[in-house]
């Protein structure tokens, strides 16, 4: 009889593969992006960053131009997704992001072909639409007619572009390229995961990814920050967030945006989302939403021990920016979207098809009672 290992609930403390793409320090609180600490990288363009996962260093200038050149290439998206976001229902944006990226199967260059070269070309490609795809939903929210994108801006501040209307202030660009950097990759999170899994069957990269679009909604994994933003507006007042959370604790409710499974200490991408939201709250004359945040974020410290995630702060970031709630998760995405096809990669290069077993407890030798009978 082979041998059977229980699994803990949840996977907790299992390691399922080896990976060189991201490391979680949950001790220390450090992300590791290819042997890089993340607090180096912030300064970086995204596209460098897409460089780093996919190629494994960061770019030459010339890299960075040759790999710019196909992001730009892949921009738009055709008329057939564009019409589909139109007119899916306004209020499932990550629905509508995970049908349209699906409907881009077609317009990659072969999907099937599951080569290395072939399934980097499909991450760029995936990358760079995904981002249309997400700006599409955000403008048929507002009610606003699709832009089309620009090829003189980077990535952040195309899709800014693309969402908006008009070509954003340096500073805006800094932050949308900071949170697409911060949010690119966590290791084997339940999204990743979903991807290597769907990977590991030699199915296609866009199934991988709309599979993990599916998994990161959830609002107890990408979904928190939208959940955290109606969380604050559901507190209202700075003097309303003790009795709020004592309320909620007694009602044994989640706090969004709060716990992980690795962080045991503050998760680095929190700490800089927390001084962007500070930051932002002061240039839009605003800081309730920061001030409500950090005091939500001590209460819960004093009471429970436990630190905000990365969806925390992004929460009153995004806000203080001017982002729709709703749009949050799907901006989780344009960034992740780098991390799950890098995973889908590295699955493939060495791949041996996940396929766990379960402890049956179902029972058995019932006898087959006839439907009249029952
Ligand atoms: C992230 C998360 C899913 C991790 O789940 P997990 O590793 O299974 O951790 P658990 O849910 O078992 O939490 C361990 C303990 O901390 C408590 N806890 C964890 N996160 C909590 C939160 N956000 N609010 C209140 N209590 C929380 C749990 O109730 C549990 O307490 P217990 O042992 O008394 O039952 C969980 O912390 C959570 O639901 N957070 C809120 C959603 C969120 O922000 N998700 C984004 C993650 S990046």
């Amino acid at each position: 009889m082979t041998e059977v290992i229980m699994a803990p609930k949840g996977l907790a403390g299992v390691v399922v593969e080896d990976t060189i793409l991201s490391r979680v320090d949950g001790v220390k609180g450090e992300l590791t992006y290819l042997g890089y600490n993340v607090d180096e990288l912030v300064s970086c363009s995204f596209e460098e960053i897409i460089h780093l996962f996919l190629y494994g260093s960061l770019p030459t200038r010339g890299q960075l131009e040759e790999l710019n050149a196909k992001l730009v290439a892949a921009r738009t998206i055709p008329e057939s997704v564009q019409n589909y976001v139109a007119q899916a229902p306004a209020d499932h944006p990550m629905a509508t992001l995970r049908s349209g990226i699906s409907m881009l199967s077609g317009y990659l260059t072969d999907p099937e072909d599951l080569s290395d070269a072939s399934l980097k070309d499909d991450a760029i490609a995936l990358i760079s639409k995904t981002a249309t795809v997400a700006a599409a939903i955000a403008r048929v929210r507002a009610g606003k007619p699709l832009v089309t994108p620009r090829e003189d801006l980077s990535h952040a501040a195309n899709f800014l572009y693309m969402c908006n209307g008009e070509v954003p202030e340096d500073i805006v660009t800094d932050t949308m390229n900071l949170a697409l950097i911060l949010h690119a990759d966590h290791s084997f999170n339940a999204s990743t995961f979903t991807a290597r899994v769907v990977a590991s069957t030699q199915s296609d990269m866009v199934s991988a990814i709309c599979a993990a679009v599916g998994s990161l909604k959830g609002p107890l994994h990408g979904g928190a920050n939208t959940a955290v933003m109606k969380t604050l507006m559901e507190i209202g007042e700075l003097d309303n967030v003790e009795s709020w959370l004592d309320t909620a604790l007694t009602e044994k409710r989640k706090i969004m945006g709060f716990g992980h499974r690795v962080y045991r200490v503050f998760d680095p991408r929190a700490r800089h989302l927390k001084a962007m939201s500070e930051e932002w709250g002061k240039r839009v004359g605003n800081v309730k939403w920061f001030e409500m945040s950090a005091r939500l974020e001590q209460l819960m410290l004093d009471k429970k021990n436990i630190n905000p995630n990365v969806d925390f702060y992004s929460a009153s970031t995004y806000y203080a920016m001017g982002i729709d709630p709703d749009m949050y998760t799907p901006i989780f995405a344009v960034s992740r979207v780098l991390g799950w096809s890098a995973h889908v990669v590295e699955q493939l290069s060495d791949n041996r098809i996940f396929r766990p077993k379960a402890n049956y407890v179902g029972g058995e030798g019932k006898k087959l009672v006839a439907i009249e009978d029952r």
